[in-house]
């Protein structure tokens, strides 16, 4: 029987909610949930690699998270430079291309450039591209992406803005999941996700393990992906479905 839906999604992009909630269940400071976080991504990521998925985004810090108090933002901040010198080099052994996505120029000279250097030194890996969604938002990118075509006098159609996206460089995500028992996007891949298929877990994302992302694949390959077609156009053998604009 012809089917739409692939043994593992191609791209996964992952709303990483909850850590705040895990630290303070156990009287912790919310900044322990976020290193603990860092940990679940870790584990995720190495997942991803073991299942072939070939391209994970996450959401790590969103525009509207500079509105935190301003110890846990800056904490965030001493936390990225300090996961990257960590964890770049055993994740480029791993053959995984680092990409940062979002608007860097609120961040500091140092931030900017371990970003630079991270993507630098993963730039040749093949396996598994992971895209950290960091002072991101969907409508930022739409914006940006609409200026960039005003700019260089390019007409706005749905391939152009595509393009000019901050993820034009991967497909759009086949599977999304999101942690922490909240039902939002959260101004995550507004543009990106018109035909990805949700998944929403209560668990909170320092609790997110191998089996919580096996649960979501088999979920995920339960569902029909029709693109606006119908169930036997799905099914029949002329089909060609495509996630992205034509
Ligand atoms: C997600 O966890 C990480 C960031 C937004 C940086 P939260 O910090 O939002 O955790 P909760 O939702 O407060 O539990
Ligand atoms: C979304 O989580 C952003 C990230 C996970 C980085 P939030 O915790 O910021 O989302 P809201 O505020 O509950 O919608
Ligand atoms: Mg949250």
């Amino acid at each position: 029987m012809a089917t739409t839906t692939p043994i593992v999604p191609k791209h996964v992009a992952i709303v990483m909610d909850g850590n705040g909630r895990w630290a303070t269940k156990r009287y912790l400071p919310r900044i322990a949930g976020h290193k603990q976080g860092v940990d679940a991504l870790n584990r995720c990521v190495r997942a991803c690699l073991e299942r072939g998925i070939a391209v994970l985004t996450v959401f790590a810090f969103s525009s509207e998270n500079w509105n935190r108090p301003s110890d846990e933002v800056s904490g965030l901040m001493d936390l990225l430079l300090l996961s990257l010198s960590r964890e770049v080099s055993s994740l480029s052994g791993n053959g995984v291309r680092l990409h940062f996505v979002g608007d860097r120029l609120r961040f500091s000279e140092k931030v900017q450039r371990g970003l630079m250097q991270a993507e630098r030194s993963t730039a040749a890996n093949q396996r598994l591209v992971l895209n950290i969604c960091f002072n991101y938002g969907g409508r930022w990118d739409i914006a940006q992406a609409a200026q960039k075509l005003a700019s260089q006098g390019e007409a706005i159609t749905e391939l152009s803005l595509d393009r000019a996206m901050a993820l034009a460089h991967v497909p759009d995500p086949d599977l999304l999941i999101r942690t922490g028992g909240e039902l939002r996007i959260s101004n995550f891949l507004l543009w990106q996700l018109a035909y990805s298929e949700l998944y929403f877990s209560d668990k909170l994302w320092p609790e997110f393990d191998d089996s919580e992302l096996d649960a979501a694949i088999a979920v995920f390959r339960t569902r029909e992906r029709r693109f606006g077609q119908t169930s036997a156009q799905v099914a029949g053998p002329d089909n060609n479905p495509n996630s992205k604009v034509a």
